[in-house]
């Protein structure tokens, strides 16, 4: 299986590029699609305290290191804290809330899912990761939607630079000055709604690329994450697309592929603006 490889984020942690993302998976069905993304290869999933979803996720894993085709050491879990808990205190109880959902011991990668500027308290949200980072919970740490003010003020107040910042990001808002300024501090871009949530499937400049290397749309949006060097994570609710969307790593965009993507840049969100969400 040709799937893409792993990165390894700021403290040597081994993070897998392509991760299965889990918003808006109905928690009865969050088990399933991970047993089926698992099985296909992924061993990154990407839930939030949010999605709803948690408890199957961590079952998933679980299960899957019972029957015996993973360890747990294999598979790398993130999960994030909610904009209602930002704080000091809250979100270190959050932490523990949502690590009894997992049924997990520790989690890889655990973020501040917005950084909720009107609240001003990412700052004391960080302090609480930085604590369970320290104490082994979690692998490693990061945020998710920040952009480049609300990133200065954390490092310059704060020990630990965050090792991902996970963001939306697709051909239609390529993000090119905070890729730059995330990669400056050594932390990685990890994309979010990598597809555009499904907008760019259609697009005319993506289904010519896909025809002419006979692939599918999907695979040639992903293909071009890997290539202009972030990680990613993914959402699909049937096993061909799960497996569709890891098969990405036995073909090459050209540069005249690569320039046709870069053009159809256009700013364009089909989530919120990080300054908005609080
Ligand atoms: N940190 C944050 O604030 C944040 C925000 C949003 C998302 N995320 C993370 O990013 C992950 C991915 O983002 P997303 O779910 O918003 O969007 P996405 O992955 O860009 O797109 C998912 C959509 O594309 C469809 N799709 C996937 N593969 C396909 C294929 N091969 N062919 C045709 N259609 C395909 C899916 O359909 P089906 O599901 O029907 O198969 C779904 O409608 C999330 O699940 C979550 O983990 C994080």
């Amino acid at each position: 299986m040709h799937k893409p490889g792993k990165v390894s984020i700021s403290n040597g942690v081994m993070m897998d590029r392509l991760g299965y993302g889990l918003y808006k998976v109905p928690a009865d069905d969050a088990h399933g699609l991970c047993t089926l993304a698992l099985e296909a290869g992924y061993r990154l999933l990407d839930t939030a305290a949010m999605y709803g979803n948690e408890e199957g996720v961590g079952r998933a894993v679980l299960d899957a290191v019972s029957a015996g085709y993973v360890e747990r050491g294999d598979v790398f879990v993130t999960s994030k804290v909610w904009n209602e808990n930002h704080g000091y205190r809250a979100t270190r109880e959050a932490f523990d809330e949502s690590i009894r959902r997992l049924g997990l011991d520790y989690v890889d990668l655990y973020l501040i899912h917005w950084p909720c500027p009107a609240k001003d308290l990412y700052v004391e949200s960080w302090r609480a990761l930085e604590e369970l980072y320290a104490g082994g919970r979690v692998r490693a740490i990061g945020v998710s939607n920040f952009q480049r003010h609300h990133l200065e003020k954390l490092l310059s107040q704060t020990e630990v630079v965050p090792a991902v910042n996970q963001i939306e990001l697709h051909p239609f808002l390529q993000q090119q000055g905070l890729r730059e300024f995330n990669a400056e501090h050594g932390i990685l871009t990890q994309a979010w709604s990598p597809l555009g949530r499904g907008s760019l499937l259609t697009n005319t400049t993506i289904t010519h690329i896909a025809a002419k290397h006979s692939r599918s749309p999907a695979q040639v949006i992903l293909r071009w994450h890997m290539q202009i060097g972030v990680a990613a994570v993914v959402k699909a609710s049937s096993r061909g697309r799960i497996e569709e969307n890891l098969r990405i790593d036995d073909f090459t965009l050209d540069a005249v592929d690569m320039a046709a993507i870069e053009q159809l840049n256009s700013d364009t969100r089909v989530g919120s603006h990080p300054d908005l969400v609080n």
